[in-house]
């Protein structure tokens, strides 16, 4: 199976529940790499495309009278991710850039498989449609407690009641097997993904993840 590292680009994505801090530490890592030279683009599923964009809202936004089945919804993360890896990702990593992704296929796996409880072998099946041989040489895992998640959820939706979407009226025990799906996936997969405590100050964090980039290269 081929890697980006087989590419000249470098493609790192990260994971996490709501609330882990992804996308502080996202920006964080671009102005760090972009310091040394390198050209970054910053991306996030579902979206990073128009069509992945209107299909981000549909995912996201509750509308009225509207149901999305969970193999409907496995469907549509991976119909914004296929275009989402053809329309930018091979092209940026044939570039030979930098690629952030908040969130890719482990996400899939974690939500649509453990969390709505479709088969993981299906899972894969789609998932492997839709990036084929397009997959992160490195992924970074920030790791908050179910509840720690709950406190900074409540926290950013009380300042701004539009951030909550379908994913958070989901009940505790949904965020439980999410959080049980991402330790799984973390041991069988502990060469790519590095777990980072995320409860650290975001500086600490962000060295963190720094460091293990470093040892990646
Ligand atoms: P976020 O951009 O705020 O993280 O929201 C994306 C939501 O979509 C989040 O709740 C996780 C969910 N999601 C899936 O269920 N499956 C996926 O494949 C992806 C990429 C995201």
């Amino acid at each position: 199976m081929m890697t980006t590292t087989d590419s000249k680009g470098l493609l790192i994505t990260f994971e996490g529940n709501e609330g882990s801090g992804k996308s502080t530490q996202i920006d964080l890592l671009q102005e760090r790499l972009e310091a040394t030279g390198r050209t970054v683009i910053k991306l996030r599923e579902p979206g990073g495309t128009g069509l992945g964009e209107l299909l981000r809202d549909i995912l996201k936004t509750p509308k009225d009278g509207v149901a999305i089945d969970p193999v409907a919804e496995l469907l549509l993360m991976n119909a914004s991710r296929a275009q989402l890896v053809r329309q930018v990702i091979r092209p940026a990593l044939d570039r030979g850039e930098v690629v952030l992704v908040d969130r890719f296929f482990d996400s899939t796996v974690v939500y649509q498989g453990y969390g709505r409880g479709l088969d993981i072998n299906l899972v894969q099946k789609i998932i492997d449609v839709a990036i084929g041989d397009t997959r992160p040489s490195l992924t970074f895992l920030l790791k908050v407690s179910v509840s720690v998640s709950e406190e900074r959820r409540a926290t950013r939706n009380s300042s701004n009641p539009a951030s909550r979407d379908r994913f958070e009226e989901s009940e505790r025990a949904f965020f439980e097997r999410i959080d049980q799906g991402y330790e799984s996936l973390s041991t069988s997969a502990s060469d790519r993904i590095k777990v980072i405590d995320a409860t650290h100050d975001i500086q600490t964090v962000h060295a963190t993840i720094w460091n293990h980039f470093e040892t990646f290269l």
